[in-house]
């Protein structure tokens, strides 16, 4: 699968390339003696595909406080390397047993299950080992630390781990559109505030009026995000999709369509987008890349 946005701008094809460049960069080489099959099973989760939202929006966030992308490099890897290791754990037997991911078997297929649980632990602690450390990332210690605690309190127990076992936990049962909300809000929506606030931080933003904004931004737009993979779920083609389509119905998840029907998804879908970009309003023009990438959420096709 090509990694690329064929509808996004060119500006965007060059930030991906340049996160697939800074990726492969912070990756372990994969060696012939262990733990090279390791290392090589990380590579596999993170390079070779996925189309890096979460990297373009450190740098459309980032770029909207006049940051080079050179400067956003770190945070971009930081995030995409959380996000590889979520789905390496997502799609385990024991979470929701896929067998293809971006076109390709799942890491548990490829490398077997004990490898992959081990390359999910390596990547998360590659992504705080990378934004600790890298010198690439040009600011002093207090804003290092911030961005170390946003990261951290989006991966936890009240961010992506939380809405996965949040998920796990309503399985088969069916919750009502707050509690769903909040599931998502963690599950997915947490990952991505922090990529927003990291781009912003990296950037040296340190308006609260700001940052608040942003965050009203991203915690729609993460909503929206996982709304458009629900209705892909039910409406894309495995092809497509380069993961396998109609997973959700058939293992009974909590997911929007299935609590408001298909036309009550593209309506909520519809009105999430629009509080997106109503929060962007504050910084007018400036915010082009971020409002593209929130149309281009609510509209993808895989
Ligand atoms: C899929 O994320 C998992 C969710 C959080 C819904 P993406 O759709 O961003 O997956 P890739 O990175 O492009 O493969
Ligand atoms: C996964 O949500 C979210 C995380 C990995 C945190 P889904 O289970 O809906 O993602 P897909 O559809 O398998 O990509
Ligand atoms: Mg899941
Ligand atoms: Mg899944
Ligand atoms: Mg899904």
């Amino acid at each position: 699968m090509k990694p690329i946005h064929p509808e996004l701008g060119p500006e965007f094809t060059a930030l991906i390339e340049r996160s697939e460049a800074a990726l492969e960069r912070a990756l372990p080489r994969a060696a012939q003696d262990d733990p090279g099959r390791l290392h090589a099973a990380m590579r596999y989760a993170v390079l070779g595909g996925g189309k890096r939202l979460r990297p373009l929006l450190v740098y459309a966030s980032g770029g909207l406080f006049d940051a080079p992308p050179a400067r956003l490099d770190v945070p971009a890897v930081a995030v995409e390397l959380i996000h590889a290791y979520s789905l390496v754990h997502d799609d385990l037997p024991a979470m929701d047993d896929d067998a293809l991911r971006r076109g390709r078997p799942t890491c548990h297929v490829a490398y077997g299950e004990a490898t992959a649980i081990l390359a999910g632990d390596a990547l998360q602690a590659l992504a705080f080992e990378h934004l600790a450390r890298d010198s690439a990332l040009e600011v002093d210690a207090a804003v290092r630390l911030a961005m170390l605690r946003a990261l951290a309190e989006a991966c936890g127990a009240e961010g992506m781990a939380g809405g996965q076992a949040l998920d796990l936990a309503a399985t088969g049962g069916r919750l009502d559109l707050p509690r769903l909300e909040h599931l998502h809000a963690l599950k997915t929506g947490a990952l991505i505030r922090a990529s927003v606030r990291l781009g912003a931080l990296a950037a040296g933003a340190d308006s609260a009026a700001a940052l608040r904004a942003l965050d009203d931004y991203a915690s729609a737009l993460g909503l929206a995000f996982q709304i458009r993979d629900d209705l892909l779920d039910v409406e894309g083609a495995t092809a497509t999709l380069g993961k396998t389509a109609g997973k959700d119905a058939a293992q009974s998840k909590p997911t929007f369509p299935a609590l408001l029907g298909i036309d009550g998804t593209h309506r909520r879908l519809r009105q999430v987008t629009a509080q997106a970009l109503a929060a962007l309003a504050p910084f007018g023009a400036r915010a082009g890349q971020l409002a593209e990438l929130a149309r281009h959420v609510a509209a993808r096709a895989r």
